[in-house]
């Protein structure tokens, strides 16, 4: 892939991209090595099996710090409507039998080839129709392939994606989500406005973020220096612990970088390549999706495959998040 350059205007206080083309910078050495790359993992203690979800979320800040207040699972790039989506929702469906959770991160490219949502029911409603059928809840964002179609305004539009507009916030337990358009042709001007008024109204202990495109990324797109300068240092400046995404057809962990860890799940119906570079703890070329569960004190993170087996664990420890320690919270 030819490096592409893009151009930022300042706008106010903002800066906002004006993406030329599809696809994002790819900017320092990315190392190809052999597909299952082992960084240095965190582990943890097997997730609590429960047999109710309902029965563990709390929102009492003074409960057990073992307490899970919730689960949830993330993948992307999935809308192909074959076997490599079916494989990875399969193994979804059998995490969720032990792991319950009813919510799940839809990270983008949900229709391919062209966003088209006549092909709604074999690229999304078959192939999670075990889910859906139990009350899980997906919450959709438009990768570059979902705006080809009315510029993804049908999905906006598509109940089952649960979009609130193309960039949106919802809150779930001690987690506050922001959903992202990272298009090159968003509404980059009052999504930042608005996503900077959100952040700064949030009491939420826990912030997440996701979105389309990559931005900390050893994949074939690579790291995307117009998002690192723009979106990260909000993250920086309200605490944001998590940015989830896709494009690349990877799973990628970071470490926690200036307080963020960066999760790439694209892993949902196909794989390309991943390398490593110095902030990756964990990257593999692997079918998978990600889950989450949240406590208290620590987000624990996995990595899943289509065998069923977790092949990356890690860690995000509220103690990391430098604003709640510079603030005196924690
Ligand atoms: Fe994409």
């Amino acid at each position: 892939m030819s490096l592409k350059r893009r151009r930022f205007i300042s706008l106010g206080s903002f800066s906002f991209v004006n993406f030329i083309k599809d696809g994002f910078i790819k900017s320092g050495p990315i190392k190809f090595g052999p597909a299952y790359l082992a960084g240095s993992i965190t582990t943890f203690n097997p997730p609590i099996f429960a047999s109710s979800l309902r029965s563990q979320i709390s929102t009492n800040k003074e409960s057990n710090k073992n307490d899970l207040l919730l689960r949830f699972t993330s993948v992307a790039d999935t809308g192909t409507g074959g076997d490599g989506q079916y494989s990875v929702a399969q193994s979804m469906i059998n995490y969720r039998r032990q792991n319950p959770y009813d919510l799940v991160i839809l990270a983008g490219d949900n229709i391919y080839t062209n966003g088209e949502i006549e092909k709604i029911n074999s690229v999304f409603e078959c192939p999670y129709a075990s889910l859906l059928k139990q009350g899980v809840k997906f919450y959709a964002v438009l990768g570059n392939h979902d705006i080809r179609t009315a510029n993804g305004e049908p999905q906006v539009k598509y109940f089952g994606f649960n979009m609130q507009g193309r960039y949106y916030t919802f809150h779930r337990g001690p987690v506050q989500f922001f959903a992202l358009d990272t298009n090159r042709n968003a509404d980059w001007q009052n999504q930042l406005l608005w996503l900077e008024k959100e952040l700064s109204n949030s009491k939420a202990i826990w912030k997440i973020i996701f979105g389309h495109h990559q931005i900390y990324s050893s994949g074939v797109y690579g790291v995307n220096k117009p998002f690192i300068d723009v979106l990260t240092p909000l993250f920086k400046k309200y605490g944001v612990q998590l940015y989830i995404n896709g494009h690349e057809h990877n799973y990628e962990r970071t470490r926690p970088i200036n307080g963020t860890t960066y999760i790439v799940c694209g892993g949902g119906a196909t794989t390309r390549p991943v390398g490593r570079s110095e902030w990756t703890e964990y990257s593999a070329s692997k079918l998978s999706f990600a889950a989450y569960n949240v406590y208290a004190d620590r987000i624990e993170i996995s990595g899943i495959g289509t065998d069923n087996e977790v092949f990356d664990r890690g860690i995000i420890s509220l103690k990391s998040s430098h604003l709640l320690v510079k603030s005196g919270l924690i």
